[in-house]
Formats: structure tokens, C-alpha cells, sequence
């Protein structure tokens, strides 16, 4: 191997290693955004090192194996046959060129930003920085996190004194810092990921020089923002604006379903107009790592500025109602067959937070199991992704996937992800009632269908 000595690695030394796919890349996280990433570095052809503390992780991966549904175990044989391997030893930072941070940024209890995933792993850096080096920030945070709290770290706790390059630099004693946001969408089969433009914002210029030489490498287009902090604006923007006009359309449905009308209706033909509209969909609540999440990272940044995000406040207060909204609506569906919530049988279709994935985080309907259980209801679940639904964060259910066959056992179906696996038709033609919260039994005409 190579010995990256520190002062041998000048700006343009490292853009041309990134050129000739001789740059060896550290991805630090291996979970939904760092794993893919370093497989779309691996495929071009680059040495990729991962690194994470989950050991299990580790190991599944250094076998061959893949913990993430939509990553086949070929594509990481395919990446250790290009020299992929994961590892939890941070020593192993000195030989990378290019260090890539995708760790999570959850909020805590209060629900105020929790960023010790990047303080600790930025401690865990600086003892092995090396001048010369580039360090990109991919995790979803408030504007600031990376020259106000990963700079200072990374410059007081590496052990040569080096600096983070600002102005001009020549990398002697300095390093390279920058943001870019992760912008994937799990599930979407219609946006190759490489088409998905990149945002690169450096703590100076070379640094977002280097970043976009970095991701030009995999993706097809780079977009050079100012500064770190504009890059991480930029995501934050992108995941409130979806918040927002979630929180529309939600409230818009309330609204539609005490009118008469059918919001799905009204979306589609609002969305046939070739401008100035773009359709978002109701849904019993919001889900996933990113969107129930992100915009809470501003609003609590805005309070350093004596600033309240109202909209964002807004918008949380209508999304996180859904799951109420929803239980309301199985209580009324269950009244109009002269039963309670209490003492039925609920059968919860789909408890991924979105379509086809195999993702719980945030989902709605572990709230929604909840307050079902909480009435007395007897809830049973099926996700063909989830067997098991153990312990998270906020919730405790200990509850085994039931099978889908037998539905004119429960009083009442409840589709909350509309995972296209399900046969609805026959879903509906087998229960006694059915409660949609998805517009998944779009097209079948059936009074047992109660759309909510
Ligand atoms: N999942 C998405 O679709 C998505 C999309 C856009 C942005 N993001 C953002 O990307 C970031 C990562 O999200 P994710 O979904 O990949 O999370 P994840 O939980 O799937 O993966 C994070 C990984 O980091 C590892 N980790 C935690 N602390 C570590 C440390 N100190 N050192 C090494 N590894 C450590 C964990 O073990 C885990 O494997 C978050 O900020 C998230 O908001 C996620």
C-alpha cells in the first residue's frame, strides 16, 4: 500500500488521485447513506474503506453480506472483489485521502438536534487527520454544524496542530472541510442515483474544488455552493418545503373528507397543470430519518437568532395529528358496524414508513399500533419487510408478523403503507371492512372501503 505521507498530499496532488481513481475513499456510517455510497464509489472503481461501530455490521460485510434489503450481497462481494472492506478501527484513517461522515442526526427527547453521532465520530478523527486530507460532512444537519462544531474539534484534537484550510492553501499544515448533503430517496426506481445532482460547499474554495472533483466521480452533476453552511441550508430547505406541503395536503384531506370530496381526485387534477404545481400526497402521518425530523434542526438554530420557524411548527403540529386523525377514523368505521375499538380485531397492513422499503424509523404506524392497543383494540400487523417488530427508539411492541390469509377474521383492515406486494382487490373482497389511509384501493367500489 501506499504510504500517504502528510505533506506529499497538495490540493492538486489529491484532486488528480481523485481523477485517476487512485484516491482511497473512507466512509464513516455504514447504514442507509453511507453504505450505497461507498458501493457507487466502489463501482467507479475506487478503494473504499468503511468504518462503523455497529461490529455486527462489520462483519456481515467483511463476509460478503448485506443488511440492507435493496442491496443485493453480490454488489458487496462485488465491491470487496474492487477492494471494499469495513472495519471499526479508526487508525485506519491515516491511508484514506478522502474521509466521508454519514452518521445519524436524530433529535433527542425534547426534540432539540442530537449531534453527538458527529461529535463522537469527529473526536474519533482528529487523533488520525492528516494535512492534506478532505473531510465531508453527508449527515442532515442545521447550518453552522460543520464550521462551528466539526472545524474546531478536528483542529484541536489533531496531534500534528493542523488547521482547516481557509484562503488559499498549499496543505501543509492544513486540511480540507466541506458539506454536501446526502439527497437519496428511498424507493424511488424513477431517478438513477447518479442523475441526482450533488451540493458541495467548502469551508474555502479548493476544498468544494476538492469535494466536487470527489462526487463528480459518481455523480453527474456537482453544484458549488458558498459556503458549508449554504449547503446545509440547501437540504434543509429541500426537507421543509416537502414538511410544509405534506402538512397542506393533510390538512387539505381533512378538510375534503368533511365536504365530500376526494382529495386524491383533486391532486390529480391540480397536477395536470404543466406549471406552478407540484402534487404532494396526504398520508396517516409522517415517517422516515429525514422529513419528520430535519426541519426541527432549523427551528432550533432559529432560536439562536431569536427566530421562530413558524411555518415548520405549523406544519409538525397538522402532520403529527395523522395518526389521531386516523384512529378517529377506524373508531368511526368500526361505530358504523355497531362495534368499538375497543375489543376488535385490527389487522395493520404495511408498517414501513413509506412504500416498498424496509425501513421503520418514524413510522406512523408504530403510533398508530399504539393508540389502537391503547383503546383496546387487538391489534395483529403484516409488512412482507418486517417478521419482527422489536424496540426502537420511542416505541416497545415485541409483536410477530401475521400471516395475510384469513382477513375475514378481523373487524376491521387498516392499510397504512401500500406496499405494492398487496393484492388489494383481494384484500377487499376478503375483509369485512377495510380503513385506507393510502387511496391504495383507488378504483375498487366497495362499501366495506373507508378511505381516511
Ligand atoms: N436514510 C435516508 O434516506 C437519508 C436521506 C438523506 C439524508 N440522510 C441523512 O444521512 C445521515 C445518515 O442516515 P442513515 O439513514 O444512513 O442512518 P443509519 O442509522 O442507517 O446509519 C448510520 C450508521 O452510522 C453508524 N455510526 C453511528 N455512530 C458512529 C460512529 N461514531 N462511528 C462510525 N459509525 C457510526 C451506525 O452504526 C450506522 O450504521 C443522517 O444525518 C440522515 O439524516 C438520510
Amino acid at each position: 500500500m501506499t504510504n500517504h505521507s502528510a505533506v506529499n498530499r497538495s490540493p492538486d496532488q489529491l484532486k488528480s488521485r481523485i481523477q485517476q481513481r487512485q484516491a482511497r475513499i473512507g466512509i464513516i456510517g455504514l447504514g442507509y447513506v453511507g453504505l450505497p455510497l461507498a458501493l457507487l464509489f466502489s463501482e467507479q472503481k475506487f478503494a473504499v474503506t468503511g468504518f462503523d461501530i455497529d461490529q455486527r455490521k462489520v462483519e456481515t460485510l467483511n463476509q460478503g453480506g448485506s443488511y440492507i434489503y435493496r442491496i443485493a450481497a453480490e454488489e458487496i462481494r462485488a465491491a470487496k472483489a474492487q477492494g471494499f472492506s469495513a472495519t471499526s478501527d479508526y487508525a485506519k484513517l491515516v491511508e484514506m485521502d478522502a474521509v466521508i461522515i454519514c452518521v445519524p442526526t436524530p433529535l433527542n427527547q425534547y426534540h432539540e438536534p442530537d449531534l453527538s453521532f458527529i461529535t463522537d465520530t469527529t473526536h474519533a478523527i482528529a487523533p488520525h487527520l492528516q494535512a492534506g486530507q478532505l473531510i465531508v460532512l453527508e449527515s442532515t444537519t442545521y447550518p453552522g454544524t460543520t464550521e462551528e462544531v466539526m472545524v474546531p474539534i478536528l483542529e484541536k484534537e489533531n496531534k500534528s496542530g493542523l488547521k482547516a484550510a481557509r484562503g488559499v492553501s498549499t496543505a501543509e499544515k492544513e486540511f480540507f472541510v466541506a458539506f454536501s448533503p446526502e439527497r437519496e430517496d428511498p424507493g424511488n426506481t424513477t431517478v438513477a442515483r447518479r442523475d441526482i445532482p450533488k451540493v458541495v460547499g467548502g469551508v474555502n474554495p479548493q476544498a468544494t474544488d476538492l469535494a466536487g472533483a470527489l462526487y463528480g466521480s459518481i455523480f453527474h452533476r456537482t453544484v458549488p455552493v458558498s459556503s458549508p453552511a449554504a449547503a446545509e441550508m440547501t437540504k434543509l430547505l429541500e426537507n421543509i418545503y416537502r414538511c410544509v406541503n405534506i402538512a397542506l395536503v393533510n390538512e387539505l384531506k381533512l378538510l375534503c373528507l368533511r365536504m365530500g370530496l376526494d382529495i386524491w381526485e383533486v391532486i390529480e387534477a391540480a397536477s395536470t397543470k404543466p406549471f406552478g404545481f407540484h402534487p404532494f400526497y396526504p398520508g396517516p402521518g409522517l415517517g422516515g430519518h429525514c422529513i419528520p425530523v430535519d426541519p426541527f434542526y432549523l427551528s432550533w438554530k432559529a432560536k439562536e437568532w431569536d427566530f421562530r420557524t413558524r411555518f415548520i411548527e405549523l406544519a409538525g403540529e397538522i402532520n403529527t395529528n395523522m395518526p389521531y386523525h386516523v384512529l378517529a377514523s377506524v373508531g368511526a368505521a368500526l361505530n358504523g358496524y355497531k362495534k368499538s375499538v375497543k375489543g376488535s380485531r385490527v389487522m395493520v397492513l404495511g408498517v414501513a414508513y413509506k412504500r416498498d422499503i424496509d425501513d421503520l424509523r418514524e413510522s406512523p404506524a408504530l403510533t398508530i399500533i399504539e393508540l389502537l392497543q391503547k383503546e383496546g383494540a387487538e391489534v395483529s400487523y403484516h409488512d412482507p419487510y418486517f417478521p419482527f417488530i422489536g424496540k426502537g427508539r420511542k416505541y416497545d411492541l415485541q409483536m410477530k408478523r401475521t400471516e395475510l390469509d384469513h382477513l375475514g377474521q378481523y373487524d376491521c383492515v387498516l392499510i397504512v403503507t401500500d406496499h405494492s406486494d398487496y393484492d388489494y382487490r383481494k384484500i377487499v373482497g376478503e375483509a369485512q371492512l377495510v380503513v385506507d389511509t393510502r387511496n391504495a384501493t383507488k378504483g375498487i367500489d366497495s362499501p366495506k372501503v373507508v378511505r381516511c
